[in-house]
């Protein structure tokens, strides 16, 4: 067994003022698809201590436009499409990237694909005083990325990613007061990690995560450990915090996994995209029922006007394929419609002004044999049913399930302040949401890195 040094003689790169310390933590993996706003919420409602958010590669990010949205208070940053694709529409603003200022704050790391020093501080810039860290994907093993350099690549061109790394410290990381992170795999051998992890604690990074695959590795093969405590070692003895990744199911697991390899923190990624409450602990209650989660998700997307892909893209991986709601849930094309097929009444209010500001409304449809409703309509019975539900009735024709019912532990709630703004604003600030294409280049299906 590897000899670790001693917590009280180790070195520490310092935290900057506005950073974390990744030491002691259970974090949300970052994910493509996977890791937009609503899931990062979920994930630390539940209780995870740090959330990353899904890679985004550093051109799509520079040249865009920060702004706060003055209904949720969330930060945008968004772009005009280059090519608006209909003529008879005016082009809509894409929402590349969002943050909760409030929920997030001290909790969110920045992940970027990047293949180049100066861009990538460009692109860090443009998020820097937003998060609480910035990282880089060094694991990537998709040819999108790794065909431009990027991601797993890396691993390959070691000067270029030092480079990256040292430029981000220098000019983002100092600056800005925010740490720098890189996430990779294991290579074929420690002796070629070892070679790796050693110059790359020596960039003044502050954390490192080791996703314990190789490259061709796929996602089902199960994690390689071996290689684990000798990465902890150069890590621990460079003052570099080390958070492992794969295959750890739930916080219960991290932690015992942190106790047996020497590491600091423990990544979940797929476990936490079906069921974002393996971070409670078993203490804690454990794993909750699939409604509940998928209510308490449901209820993250329509404060964060989340678009309706990504959210139809989640629901499906929160509820059991076998499930009879899977089926019904999955034929939606909004909000409101979702809500009903899942009986969550306490959200249609919410989910039919989620709809106007998406311009979904036009899709709303009702039960079988009846024809597109009315916009008024849906409004008026959304609130009906609001009204009945509040005042202990069944919610009217809505109900078609039991709601939700709170079947766990207590949810770790202390670190998880009120939305940045719940004050709702007269129906003339609405704005139509953009089609979110941020990251066009990695939204493909089946993305692992
Ligand atoms: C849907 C999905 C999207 C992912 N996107 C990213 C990403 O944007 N950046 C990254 O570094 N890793 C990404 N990964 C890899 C995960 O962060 C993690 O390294 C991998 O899934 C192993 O963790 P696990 O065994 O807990 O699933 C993604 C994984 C999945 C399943």
């Amino acid at each position: 067994m590897t000899l670790l040094t001693s917590p009280a003689t180790a070195p520490r790169v310092p935290i900057p003022a506005k950073g974390v310390d990744y030491r002691g933590t259970v974090v949300l993996a970052p994910m493509v698809r996977s890791g937009e706003l609503p899931s990062r919420l979920l994930a630390l409602k539940y209780g995870a201590d740090l959330v990353w958010g899904p890679e985004t590669i550093d051109r799509s990010l520079i040249g865009s436009v920060r702004r706060v949205n003055p209904r949720n208070g969330t930060i945008e940053f968004t772009r005009m499409p280059s090519n608006s694709g209909r003529n008879d529409k005016p082009p809509k603003e894409s929402v590349l990237y969002r943050i909760d200022p409030v929920r997030e704050q001290g909790k969110l790391i920045f992940q970027m694909g990047t293949a180049n020093p100066d861009l990538a501080v460009q692109c860090a810039k443009v998020v820097a005083a937003d998060v609480a860290g910035i990282d880089v994907n060094s694991g990537c093993p998709k040819p999108f990325s790794t065909s431009g350099g990027m991601g797993a690549a890396l691993l390959r061109t070691p000067d270029k990613l030092v480079s990256i790394l040292e430029s981000l410290v220098r000019e983002v990381g100092e600056p800005f007061r925010i740490g720098i992170s890189v996430k990779i795999r294991i290579l074929e051998t420690p002796e070629l990690t070892e070679a790796l992890v050693s110059r790359l604690v020596k960039t003044g990074i502050t954390g490192l995560t080791v996703h314990c695959r190789t490259t061709p590795m796929r996602p089902r093969e199960r994690a390689i450990r071996d290689q684990l405590r000798m990465v902890a070692g150069i890590c621990n003895r460079a003052g570099v915090a080390i958070v492992m990744n794969g295959d750890v199911t739930s916080r219960d697991d991290a932690l015992a996994s942190m106790t047996e390899y020497g590491v600091d923190g423990a990544m979940i990624a797929t476990a936490a995209e079906a069921n974002s409450s393996c971070f409670r602990s078993e203490a804690e209650g454990g794993l909750l029922p699939w409604r509940e989660v998928v209510h308490e998700y449901m209820r993250f997307c329509l404060e964060s006007e989340n678009r309706w892909g990504n959210t139809k893209y989640l629901l499906n991986m929160l509820i059991p394929g076998k499930n009879k709601e899977f089926n019904a849930a999955k034929q939606c094309k909004t909000y409101t419609d979702c809500c009903r097929q899942l009986a969550f009444d306490d959200l249609i209010p919410l989910a039919v002004r989620a709809d106007e500001i998406l311009d979904l409304a036009d899709k709303w449809v009702l039960g079988p044999g009846e024809e597109h409703e009315s916009k008024a309509k849906a409004v008026q019975n959304a609130m009906q049913s609001e009204s009945a539900r509040a005042a202990g009735g069944s919610g009217g024709r809505l109900k078609q399930n039991s709601p939700a019912t709170h079947t766990g532990g207590p949810i770790r709630t202390s670190s998880i302040p009120e939305p940045a703004s719940k004050a709702a604003k007269s129906d003339a600030d609405f704005e139509p949401l953009a089609i979110d294409v941020s990251m066009q280049a990695t939204q493909k299906p089946e993305l692992t890195a």
